[in-house]
């Protein structure tokens, strides 16, 4: 949802700025450009497109200066074209500004700016504050923000500099992401933590309605009426080879082949001696866990689908009743919170706007909020009561992948150490999940191992126009994800259904031409019950691809496909199932000359409601 990259210092701007800018292309990747102060002089290049093709087609690094900011764009208002493209500055061309979020009452300041003779290019929310910090332009540039921002209805992550000023950068937040990052002798500003991971691991989170007045060497954060404010310079455990391919063709399909060690990385510290080790974590007493009347998952996208699978290990084992809400629609229903109520919400940014809109009017009705996060520091883990960090590392493909097998881990071990407190787990059947657990990781790389067979049947399919995912139980959220990663990157429309809603509707749509993809792992819950649906499937000749389990016998009269999964515990399937659905999406959107890494349309953080 649109990146932004700031650097000050003493060495030339323009290459830094297009590498951190790379690694947040995931943010958007239909515009991009950079402005740098040259010689007293602020120098703007920028296109559409994606950065590659840009700074082949224009040579962005060819421009000069020590002060620089830069900024790929997700459209939001005015189309994908140069003049909306970032950074946008004044008709001096003294003050440029990059942003990313969206500035509500535009249209009102545009009127009030043009009836003032300030001339506008571009159709971008965005070039409003550019005017505006213009117009209150006395001499200070910080006040001249200040006073900017103070009439702005929106969220902005903001960069700003200015040839008047040119020893300094400009930063301020409300709402979207905004991170300092702080050098020797250079300071650097960014929407997330990948695009300066290879120049430091210092950071300042800014807050919402703080600026921030950048040099070389020093950062000095203000809040929204200019008093200052003392911040903390936190370390980031992230290294900068994390963001890299390392050797893969692409990051979604690096991020796939790392959930071995993801999961054991999540799993470490959290277990000892057969014993869940969340207390600390936690910070909630017995009596407070065994209060627990409900829980409400908040999410969107995968996450939401996390929370689905969380739903069915919660109440099962820890027997506690769960509703999983759109976060984008919870706070549009006057959701009933009383004290009994907690509000989990899973995100891997914790950067989704509607997610955190649904954590803050959770909070209004006072709910507990446990917050299962992958970006540490990031909104909705400051603004959590506790939060459970998943240690995915960082996801830079825009499908999401091992966040969601992480997320999965995080909730599979609050279920059972809630469980266990509410007394309805036993220190052996601890154990038991304990063992289960630690299966995964070799597990899942069995059935990476098996990439070759997916790929043969990647090859088969990926020149369908639709297909179906069915899955029942906790294996119904799989099918959901397994529709979804395919849309994502394939563009090929998918849908995830309860196998047996299937007769109530998709049905009419089976065909030959018409692949469906049955997650139809062996339990003693709902393995027979998908066999009938299967069939009904067959009947009207559908062609069949099933998740099924190695050595199951009976499943392959009747199915044209398998793909094949180790068996575990029924409650840790879909952390199995998922793997060849991520791979098979993967697959075919390679096959079909798609950069799965960049899908159309798609923005990694969705940081506007
Ligand atoms: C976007 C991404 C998805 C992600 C969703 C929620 O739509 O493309 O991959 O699942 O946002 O993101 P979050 O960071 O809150 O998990």
């Amino acid at each position: 949802m649109c990146g932004i990259v700031g650097y000050i210092g003493e060495k030339k701007a323009a290459p830094i700025l297009i590498k951190g800018l790379k690694k947040l292309e995931y943010r958007g990747y239909d515009s991009a450009g950079i402005a740098t102060i040259d010689n007293g002089k602020i120098a703007i290049k920028k296109d559409i497109g994606k950065i590659d093709d840009i700074e082949k087609n224009i040579g962005l690094k060819s421009l000069d200066g020590c002060v620089g900011i830069s900024h790929c764009r997700w459209a939001t208002h005015g189309k994908v074209s140069r003049e909306n493209a970032h950074p946008h500055c004044n008709f001096e061309k003294n003050i440029s500004i990059v942003h990313n979020g969206i500035i509500e009452n535009y249209t009102e300041l545009k009127n009030k700016l043009e009836s003032k003779g300030f001339k506008f290019c571009s159709e971008t929310d965005t070039e409003v504050i550019v005017h505006l910090v213009d117009s209150y332009y006395e001499g200070d540039i910080k006040e001249a923000v200040i006073k900017a921002l103070k009439e702005i209805d929106g969220s902005y992550a903001l960069g700003l500099i200015s040839s008047k000023d040119p020893d300094k950068l400009i930063a301020a937040r409300k709402e979207s992401p905004l991170i300092i990052g702080i050098g020797e002798k250079e300071n650097f500003i960014a929407s997330d933590v990948p695009a300066i991971l290879n120049k430091t691991n210092k950071v300042i989170y800014l807050d919402n309605e703080e600026i921030a007045l950048i040099t070389k060497d020093k950062v000095d954060v203000f809040d929204i009426n200019g008093s200052k404010i003392k911040k903390k310079v936190h370390k980031i455990e992230w290294d900068a080879e994390q963001a890299e391919k390392g050797g893969y063709e692409h990051f979604m399909l690096k991020e796939i082949f790392e959930q071995p060690k993801v999961i054991s990385e999540t799993v470490e510290g959290r277990i000892s001696n057969d014993e869940i080790t969340l207390k600390k974590e936690i910070g909630l007493t017995k009596e407070e866990i065994k209060k627990i009347r409900r829980i409400i998952v908040v999410a969107c996208g995968t996450s939401w689908h996390a929370g689905i699978v969380g739903e069915f290990m919660l109440e099962e084992l820890a027997k506690i009743p769960v509703e999983v809400e759109y976060a984008s629609e919870f706070r549009y229903r006057d959701p009933i919170i009383d004290d009994g109520t907690m509000v989990i919400a899973i995100s891997q940014s914790g950067e989704t706007a509607d997610t955190l809109a649904a954590i803050r009017e959770a909070r209004k009705k006072k709910a507990k909020i446990i917050s299962i996060v992958n970006v540490i520091g990031s909104a909705i883990a400051r603004e959590s009561d506790i939060v459970l960090y998943t240690k995915a590392g960082p996801e830079i493909g825009v499908a999401s992948t091992k966040a969601f097998t992480s997320q999965l881990i995080v909730l599979y071990l609050l279920t059972v150490y809630f469980g266990s407190i509410r007394g309805f787990i036993d220190k052996q059947q601890v154990k038991n999940r304990i063992r289960d657990l630690r299966m995964l990781p070799l597990q899942i790389q069995s059935i990476l191992d098996e990439k070759n067979y997916i790929k043969l049947h990647a090859k088969q399919f990926y020149h369908k126009k639709n297909a179906l995912y069915l899955g029942r139980g906790i294996n119904y959220p799989i099918a959901l994800e397994g529709a979804l990663k395919l849309k994502e990157v394939s563009y090929i429309h998918a849908e995830g259904y309860p196998a047996a809603e299937m007769k109530h509707g998709p049905i009419a749509l089976i065909d030959k031409e018409m692949p469906i993809v049955v997650v139809a792992t062996k339990d003693n819950r709902t393995y027979k019950k998908v066999l009938s649906n299967i069939q009904e499937v067959k009947a009207r000749g559908g062609i069949v691809i099933a998740i099924v389990t190695k050595g199951d016998k009976e499943i392959g009269k009747f199915v044209d496909h398998n793909l094949y999964v180790p068996k575990n515990s029924y409650i840790l399937t879909p952390l199995l199932a998922v793997i060849p659905l991520q791979m098979f999406a993967y697959y075919i959107a390679v096959m079909r000359g798609n950069d799965p890494d960049y899908p159309k349309n798609l923005a990694k953080s969705v940081c506007v409601e």
